[in-house]
């Protein structure tokens, strides 16, 4: 497979990055030989991480569907990953050919990546940003012409809210989009859990301290947090293979739970 080995201004290829070994356990060709690394090194200790992964990213898909169905037609995707299909555009637009889209990642590859494929649609607009800071995305004109916070929008936090702790104030991010979010608004959520096999999580732990790929696993109840103000949906906080699944949920060493929560 032709690998990513140009890299772009403001790319640094010497130290991996969540999202790329992401698109690596997703099957993508878009990471460098440090990223590899680290999946390589996780897969050995725990081969369902690339499952684990696929049904984090099908959590995805089903949570998009599942708004769009209930008639959210703009959405912010924080944390968006190098693009893979379908996006959330795509999901969206399956139900509203007009859906507006805001895709924010800290990494500059994905800017990169989704200005190129999407730089022409007028309701797509991506925005290199840092979760950490959200009144900076909130501020940011390019959010501001696509989202109307007087109408219900659908805001995903689908496996970022780990790369923040919570000295980082993980728990005041969601809770500062929620105060912005008009009835009817709904908010993803999944999260690496502590009920993972904790060999995987070692392994994850030593292959990347000390880089921005580090992860936080919090448990069951301290993932209810980032739903208070909201109402959990059926199935509530459970782990992504078993959120409305289409195919039968076949459960994983490293547990990634989700849920969607509707603003009431
Ligand atoms: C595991 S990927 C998830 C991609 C997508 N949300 C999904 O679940 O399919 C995590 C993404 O979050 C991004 N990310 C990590 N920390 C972030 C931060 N503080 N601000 C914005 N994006 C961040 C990474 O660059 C990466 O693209």
């Amino acid at each position: 497979m032709e690998r990513l080995e140009r890299v772009p201004d403001g790319v640094d290829a010497s130290v991996p990055s969540s999202a790329r070994v992401y698109d690596y356990l997703l099957g993508g060709k878009d990471n460098y030989a440090v990223d590899r690394a680290v999946a390589e090194r996780l897969l050995a200790l725990a081969p369902d991480t690339r499952s684990v992964a696929k049904a984090n990213r099908a959590f995805l898909t089903r949570a998009v569907r599942f708004m769009a169905a209930e008639g959210i037609r703009q959405f912010v995707d924080l944390g968006t990953g190098i693009p893979t299909s379908p996006s959330v555009h795509e999901l969206a637009r399956e139900t509203h050919p007009a859906a507006r889209v805001v895709y924010v990642d800290n990494d500059p590859l994905v800017k990169v990546h989704n200005d190129a494929l999407l730089g022409g649609d007028q309701g797509i607009a991506t925005i290199e940003g840092d979760i950490r800071r959200p009144d900076a995305i909130l501020a940011d004109p390019a959010l501001q012409a696509l989202i109307d916070f007087s109408e219900p929008v659908g805001v995903l936090f689908v496996t970022v809210l780990h790369f923040v702790s919570d000295e980082e104030g993980a728990y005041d991010v969601v809770a500062r989009w929620r105060d912005r979010m008009a009835p009817g608004s709904h908010v993803a959520v999944s999260n690496m859990t502590a009920g993972s096999d904790p060999e995987a999580v070692e392994s994850l732990a030593a292959a990347t301290a000390h880089t921005p790929a580090h992860s936080t696993f919090r448990t069951h109840e301290q993932l209810l947090r980032f739903f208070d103000g909201f109402e959990l949906v059926e199935p509530g906080l459970v782990p992504v293979q078993r959120w409305r699944p289409t195919i039968e949920a076949v459960p994983t060493r490293m547990v990634v739970e989700g849920g969607v929560g509707r603003r009431p």
